[in-house]
């Protein structure tokens, strides 16, 4: 029975590399056929004709793996296609390292060979492997209770609303989380539990990209350039001058990060959340923090000194700071440049016919394409005219209304509307409205044809 088990995982793998070798009609109905025939191993008896079944079924699915693949359905190939759609009824009875009881998705259960483990998971479930080189898993959340604030809980909502908005237009997922996971890691400290419980939860992700509640994006086209990270596996807006040399845990922002899906990223959570409370270290990092970066310990001074070691001290560099765009931008030197940027990405729609075009909004990605052509000497980050990535409202606290005091309330609020309505106006485009006023959240009005040609 054993080997008649691994004998049909074999079948299966065969099934499912072919199945990604051409993208046919035909692939769909041979993940039926393959899901069917699977269903039934658990009934399998090892009588004769059922050896015989199988037998002949192998010998056929071999002739379709190696010649089917190539020759039989050439005709019909649709090279275009897109990649299948993630088969979510598939998880053969094949133990994986989620069937170990010694597993588990808290910091206090170490984890060893994740690379391995993962890799194996995505053998086994092959409708996730196109693309999961570069897959990514957007992490948020914010906490369990409802906001002091009373128009806490209606920022929380439309930064959601933001955050949905770009995943549906750029087909990723996203989890929102709201409870606190591990207690003894509160406030700041609480994405590390939630980030690794994440990388457990989505083998399929290469990438999980955690973002707070307050940080938004405010261009809805621009994307994550993964390429630029092929050797790092955590990025961070920031300045390496400034927490290198500087020692200052401000040239870096834990809002927005991204961290690889792997073993030494679930080593470096671990080595993070030791400098955190629930550590019994805590105090012992708290002096060091302190006496390295002249700040009383938090999640990000933390990250900042993590930053440092593995400047100084490890051969392989794994960590990197973005500055060639706002993968983190503070929403101070942001929010004024907005309407001059509206203006600036109207002029030269109005100049080019194919970016005022209509369409459906799932093909947005395709127009986002075309305008990037066009912003090739607008500069990205300080000082840009191009729209800025994600904007954070650190220091608002929209949520406890503590806000920093050196703005106000009032400041806060205008800023969030106006950045808030930015974005919003690139999505409400697809369904034909605009917000002409950035500062009026609740009025809208309908594009004319073929906006903003005059
Ligand atoms: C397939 O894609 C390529 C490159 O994106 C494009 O040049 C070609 O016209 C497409 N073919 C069809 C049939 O859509
Ligand atoms: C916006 O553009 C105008 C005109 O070019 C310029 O004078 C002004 O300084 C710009 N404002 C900001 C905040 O960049
Ligand atoms: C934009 O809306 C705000 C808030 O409703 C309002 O105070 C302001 O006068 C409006 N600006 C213009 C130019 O209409």
């Amino acid at each position: 029975m054993k080997n008649m088990f691994s004998w049909y995982i074999t079948i299966f793998k065969l099934v499912g590399k072919s199945k990604q070798a051409y993208q046919t009609n035909q692939s769909s109905f041979m993940a039926e056929f393959a899901h069917a025939k699977w269903r039934k191993l658990t009934n399998f008896t090892l009588s004769l004709p059922c050896i015989f079944l199988s037998g002949f079924l192998t010998v056929l699915l071999l002739f379709w793996a190696f010649f089917g693949s190539n020759q039989i359905f050439l005709g019909s190939c649709k090279c275009n296609q897109s990649e299948p759609a993630f088969d979510l009824q598939f998880d053969p009875p094949v133990t994986t390292f989620y069937d170990d009881p010694s597993f588990g998705y808290t910091i206090d259960k170490p984890i060893r060979n994740w690379d391995e483990k993962r890799k194996t998971w995505l053998n086994l479930h092959p409708s996730f492997e196109p693309k999961s080189h570069d897959r990514v898993f957007i992490v948020t959340g914010s906490r369990s209770t409802p906001c002091k604030s009373p128009t806490g809980d209606h920022y929380l909502l439309r930064f959601f609303r933001n955050k949905v908005d770009y995943c549906r237009l750029h087909g990723y997922d996203m989890f929102y989380n709201n409870v606190l996971l591990d207690p003894s890691m509160p406030a700041c400290w609480a994405k590390i539990a939630t980030v690794r419980a994440a990388m457990v939860a989505h083998p399929e992700a290469e990438w999980i990209w955690w973002l707070d509640e307050d940080a938004i994006f405010t261009d809805m086209e621009y994307k994550i350039p993964f390429h630029k990270y092929k050797d790092f596996n955590f990025v961070v807006h920031g300045w390496p001058k400034l927490v290198y040399e500087k020692k200052r845990w401000l040239g870096l922002n834990a809002g927005s990060f991204l961290i690889r899906n792997c073993q030494w990223s679930l080593d470096f959570l671990d080595s993070w959340a030791d400098m955190g409370p629930r550590s019994q270290n805590y105090e012992k990092w708290a002096r060091v923090l302190l006496d390295v970066f002249k700040y009383e310990s938090n999640d990000q001074i933390a990250l900042a000194y993590l930053f440092l070691k593995d400047h100084e001290e490890s051969l392989e560099k794994k960590m990197f700071m973005e500055n060639g765009y706002y993968l983190e931008g503070y929403w101070v030197t942001i929010v004024d440049t907005l309407q001059n940027v509206s203006e600036r990405y109207l002029e030269f729609e109005t100049r080019n016919g194919m970016l005022r075009r209509r369409h459906a909004e799932m093909v947005s990605e395709r127009y986002g394409v075309l305008r990037e052509a066009l912003l090739k000497d607008a500069g990205n980050e300080f000082g840009t005219w191009r729209r800025p990535f994600v904007t954070h409202f650190a220091g608002c606290q929209p949520c406890n209304g503590e806000h920093n005091p050196l703005f106000t309330g009032k400041g806060c609020m205008d800023a969030m509307n106006k950045a808030l309505n930015f974005a919003d106006n690139q999505v409400l485009r697809n369904y034909g409205f605009v917000h002409r006023n950035l500062s009026d959240s609740s009025v809208v009005s309908p594009l004319p044809f073929d906006y903003p040609a005059l």
